[in-house]
């Protein structure tokens, strides 16, 4: 019996202690070379594109896995309960309509940016503006004393107003300067885009 509960001892120690080894492994992971935690959210969608045909990853999915893998972060999805039409006209009603009413469409999961000190936010240009599923995230969150960067795919429009509108939603946040690139771009010309997305991340102090 004593050497039962003896062997029970040393077993769950031995599973206890490699457990902490994976999560301080993980914490570490989470880090980038500057000791800081980064999170890369984004909103990306699939489907038909104007520019770029129909497209199974979205071009600014493309660019926020450059940017985690560039910074050692982790990545975010911002998926929406509802998914958007695939067709591209139908597409742009819906998002239009949601501008329009300022709608807050709901988010299926989310992610405690609080945990981060530095996050990454990414979206499409839609109408001159994030999509309205971005502000669902955002306004969940407390950005107080967090470093906030934006980047955005588009096709001709950049980053349009939407560094103000991060200042105002983001409150406390410090936002950096953002990366515009153009959807077709970064679709197309990959080994181009990564080469723009790290000289931004140098320029930025990254
Ligand atoms: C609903 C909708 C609205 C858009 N509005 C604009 C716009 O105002 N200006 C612009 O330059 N591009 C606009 N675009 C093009 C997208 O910004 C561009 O294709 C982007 O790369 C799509 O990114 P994604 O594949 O990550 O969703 C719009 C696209 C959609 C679907």
């Amino acid at each position: 019996m004593k050497i039962i509960s003896i062997a029970i001892l040393l077993m769950t120690l031995f599973t206890s202690s490699s457990c902490a080894g994976n999560s301080s492994k993980k914490e570490i992971q989470q880090q980038n070379q500057n000791g800081k935690k980064v999170l890369v959210a984004y909103f990306s969608r699939t489907g038909e594109n104007y520019a770029v045909g129909n497209i199974k990853k979205g071009n600014t999915h493309i660019i926020a896995e450059m940017i985690a893998k560039e910074t050692n972060g982790k990545l975010f999805e911002m998926k929406t309960v509802k998914p958007y039409p695939q067709d591209y006209h139908a597409c742009t009603d819906v998002a239009k309509q949601e501008k329009e009413s300022n709608a807050r469409p709901p988010l299926q999961a989310d992610i405690a940016a609080e945990d981060y000190d530095v996050i990454f936010i990414g979206f499409p240009n839609w109408w001159g503006d994030m999509p309205m599923a971005v502000y669902s995230f955002i306004e969940k969150h407390d950005w107080k004393g967090k470093t906030v960067i934006p980047f955005c795919t588009h096709e001709g429009s950049g980053l349009s107003g939407t560094e103000k509108s991060l200042k105002a939603s983001c409150k406390g946040a410090n936002i950096l300067q953002g990366l515009a690139i153009k959807g077709s771009v970064a679709q197309n010309s990959q080994e181009h885009t990564r080469k723009s997305v790290s000289s931004w991340i140098k320029k930025i102090n990254f």
